[in-house]
């Protein structure tokens, strides 16, 4: 495994999807990366999320992209293993209580402290991790919707940046707990949501995981399992 840090650059992933196609690593020098070559940087201005989205990345948070093998994964397992690497790698390094929000998303204290950017590409799949270690001054920006950090005294990145690859590591070896891990740590279980499926936006309560890790939508008009697209989660006037 080789780690290499910037202090700034655009997007990890991007630094990697270069490398790749261009053959140039980030020191300039000509070398092909290999599988688990991770990019780390202090900040990020083009940090990406889902959808086209911005991921905002200031110093204070751990930014990273691990290459990993093509084909080591089928791709609907692939952001589910990088968000139970993460909620272990908290657990191991004492956070408890971390949760994923289908699919992409670490929330902490209902807050969403982290976020996960997978690509396959065919050299390579490419698994973009991005931690609010600390609440930066002023607060997040609005457009970082519900953003919270983990702002822990004494948690490091460098420790947490190793816990991470070696959960995955763990996972891709032996990944038979891999449901049942992802299903139990779905944040949004039992909670009221609102899905936006292509063109097509519904409501419901999320009832869980299926096998192939879809998110089983209860609606008024019956099951429906969402593989794509955006849930939020919605409350009604009594909830808080
Ligand atoms: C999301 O919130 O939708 C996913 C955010 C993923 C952010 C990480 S930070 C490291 C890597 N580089 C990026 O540009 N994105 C990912």
């Amino acid at each position: 495994m080789r780690i290499i840090h910037l202090a700034q650059t655009d997007s990890t992933n991007d630094v990697l999807k270069r490398w790749l196609k261009e053959g140039t690593a980030p020191d300039g020098s000509k070398t092909d990366p290999e599988p688990w070559t991770a990019v780390c940087a202090d900040s990020q201005s083009g940090g990406r999320g889902r959808r086209g989205r911005s991921f905002y990345s200031p110093r204070g948070g751990l930014y990273f992209t691990v290459l990993l093998p093509a084909g080591i994964l089928p791709p609907e397992r692939l952001t589910p293993l990088c968000a139970c690497a993460v909620c272990g790698a908290l657990e191991t390094l004492g956070v408890l209580g971390a949760r994923v929000k289908w699919v992409n998303d670490i929330y902490l204290r209902d807050r969403k402290v982290a976020g996960i950017l997978c690509e396959g590409l065919e050299k390579g799949i490419l698994c973009g991790i991005g931690v609010n270690m600390t609440s930066p001054e002023g607060g997040f920006p609005p457009e970082a919707g519900p953003a919270g950090a983990l702002d822990c005294e004494g948690l490091g990145k460098e420790e947490l940046l190793l816990a991470v690859l070696e959960a995955m590591r763990k996972l891709i070896e032996d990944g038979s707990g891999l449901l049942d891990r992802y299903r139990a740590l779905q944040w949004l279980t039992g909670k009221r949501v609102e899905c936006r499926v292509g063109g097509e936006t519904f409501r419901g309560v999320a009832e869980g995981v299926a096998d192939d890790f879809s998110l089983i939508v209860r609606t008024e008009t019956g099951v429906r399992f969402v593989s794509s697209g955006e849930v939020t989660r919605t409350r009604i006037a009594e909830e808080v």
